[in-house]
C-alpha cells in the first residue's frame, strides 16, 4: 500500500478534515438560536438552529430537569464549505412553567453549545381556586333566596284583574250603598286591555260607569236636599 493510496482513502480524508477543523475552525460553530414558531394558549412550537459544524453534530432538546424531549427529526444541511447546519423543532405543552434547552454537540470533537428558553405556564390552564368556587356557590345560594322571597311576595299580592261579573256585583253593591269618589275612580281605572279584547264588554263597562255616575249625582242631590231640609228645620 503506497502512501498515495493511504492518503486518498475516505477515512483518511475525513480524519484530516477533522484535524483541520479542530486546528483552524475551532469556535466557528454558532451558538444555537431558538425561535418561537407558534405560541397559543396551550403550547409553543420552538425551532433550534446551529451552523458551522464538522462533522455532523447531534441536536438534543432537554426540559428544565434535564430530561430528553421527543422532538421532530433533525434537519441537516451541508453548506459549500462542507460544514453542517442542523435544525429541529419541538412542541412544548404549557402545563407548567419550564426552562427548555437546545443542545448541539459533537462527541468526537468534544464540542457542545446550548441555548435556553423560558416557557411560562399558561394561566388559563390553572385550576380554579377553592375560594373562587366557595364565592360562586355562595352567590348561587343568595340568588336562590332572593328568588324565593320575591315569588312569595308576588303570590301574596291579590290578583289585580277583575272580571266582568265581579265588576257588576261591585256596581250593584255601590248602587245600593252610598258610593264615594275613590270607588268610582277604581272602576274608571280598570285595565284597558279588557275593553280592547271585547267590544261588548267595553260598552257594558261604560254603561256601568255612567250608571254609577248617575247614581252618584242623584245621591249627592238627595243628600244636598236632605241637608237643605235639615237646615230649614
Ligand atoms: C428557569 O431558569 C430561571 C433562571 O434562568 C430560574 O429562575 C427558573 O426558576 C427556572 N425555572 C424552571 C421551571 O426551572
Ligand atoms: C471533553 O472536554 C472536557 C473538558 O472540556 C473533558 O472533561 C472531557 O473528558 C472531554 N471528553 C472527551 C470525550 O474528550
Ligand atoms: C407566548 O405568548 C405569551 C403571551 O402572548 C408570552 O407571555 C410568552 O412569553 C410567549 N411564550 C414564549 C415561549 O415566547
Amino acid at each position: 500500500m503506497s502512501l498515495q493510496e493511504i492518503f486518498w482513502r475516505p477515512s483518511a480524508v475525513t480524519s484530516v478534515l477533522v484535524l483541520l477543523t479542530l486546528l483552524f475552525c475551532r469556535g466557528s460553530v454558532s451558538t444555537p438560536v431558538i425561535k418561537v414558531m407558534s405560541n397559543d394558549s396551550s403550547r409553543v412550537v420552538l425551532q433550534c438552529e446551529s451552523a458551522g459544524w464538522y462533522p455532523e453534530p447531534e441536536l438534543l432538546w432537554l426540559d428544565g430537569e434535564g430530561n430528553l424531549l421527543s422532538a421532530g427529526p433533525t434537519e441537516t444541511l451541508r453548506g459549500p464549505d462542507d460544514l453542517y447546519t442542523v435544525s429541529s423543532r419541538v412542541t412544548v405543552e404549557k402545563r407548567h412553567s419550564n426552562n427548555i434547552t437546545c443542545r448541539v454537540q459533537q462527541r468526537n470533537t468534544n464540542q457542545s453549545r446550548e441555548t435556553h428558553i423560558h416557557v411560562p405556564g399558561s394561566a388559563v390552564r390553572k385550576e380554579p381556586s377553592a375560594t373562587f368556587i366557595i364565592v360562586i356557590i355562595g352567590l348561587l345560594y343568595v340568588g336562590a333566596a332572593i328568588a324565593f322571597v320575591w315569588n312569595f311576595m308576588l303570590s301574596k299580592k291579590p290578583d289585580t284583574k277583575v272580571n266582568e261579573t265581579e265588576l257588576k256585583t261591585m256596581t250593584q253593591k255601590r248602587s245600593r250603598a252610598r258610593g264615594d269618589d275613590t270607588e268610582n275612580k277604581e272602576i274608571k281605572e280598570e285595565p284597558p286591555s279588557e275593553q280592547l279584547e271585547d267590544d261588548t264588554s267595553a260598552v257594558d263597562m261604560s254603561e256601568v260607569i255612567k250608571e254609577g255616575e248617575e247614581n252618584q249625582e242623584t245621591e249627592t242631590q238627595s243628600t244636598a236636599q236632605s241637608a237643605l231640609t235639615s237646615s230649614e228645620n
